[in-house]
């Protein structure tokens, strides 16, 4: 199956109109959260839209003897979370919403922090059955795109970056 193969500069005009999006829905967050390590630069470029403060955190789905396991565990999580995080408008950013397990365990955990309110935004979206779900605390979810279950290639994946352009630019005539 063929798979999604985007740009550095596709991904910015993602990120462009979904900022845009989001404003309109009202969304004014006091902090962005960038899920690691896809997270990390749909965040920062959402920062030069919604300048805000971006926190990190990083879950992983195996364990310190580096076995799968189906529950995630916290690899990095906010400093005194509670104090930076309590009352505030939180917007968690990711690059795909795949499976949702990532994104409703850190909603959740998140939640146990006591902030004033959640937004939840990624890059895409893949249209299936997930297995976790977004908790009803989260008042705004946006994708920039709805996709297909199929793979997608992150320019920050490539190691032949010049490569996954001419491969984006051949598959998207
Ligand atoms: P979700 O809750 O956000 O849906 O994520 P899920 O746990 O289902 O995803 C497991 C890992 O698989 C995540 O990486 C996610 O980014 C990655 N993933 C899922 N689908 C794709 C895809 O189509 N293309 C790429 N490149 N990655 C995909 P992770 O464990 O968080 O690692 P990282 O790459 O973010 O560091
Ligand atoms: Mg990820």
């Amino acid at each position: 199956m063929e798979k999604y193969r985007f740009t550095y500069n596709d991904i910015h005009r993602t990120v462009r109109s979904l900022a845009a999006r989001l404003v309109a829905a009202g969304c004014q967050p006091d902090v962005i959260v960038a899920i690691g390590s896809g997270g990390f630069i749909p965040a920062r470029i959402l920062r030069s839209f919604i300048d805000k403060p971006i926190l990190t955190v990083g879950v992983a789905y195996y364990d310190n003897d580096n076995q799968p396991t189906d529950q995630p565990r916290k690899v990095q999580w906010i400093e005194e979370a509670e104090r930076i995080l309590q009352g505030k408008r939180i917007l968690l950013v990711d690059e795909v919403d795949d499976s949702r397990s990532t994104l409703e365990y850190c909603v959740r955990e998140l939640l146990s922090h006591q902030p004033a309110s959640i937004a939840v935004t990624v890059l895409h979206n893949k249209l299936k059955p997930k297995r976790g779900s977004m908790p009803p605390e989260v008042g705004l979810y946006l994708a920039g795109l709805d996709l297909e279950d199929r793979w997608i290639c992150y320019p920050w994946d490539a190691a032949d970056i010049d490569d996954h352009d001419r491969q984006a630019a051949a598959s998207s005539l």
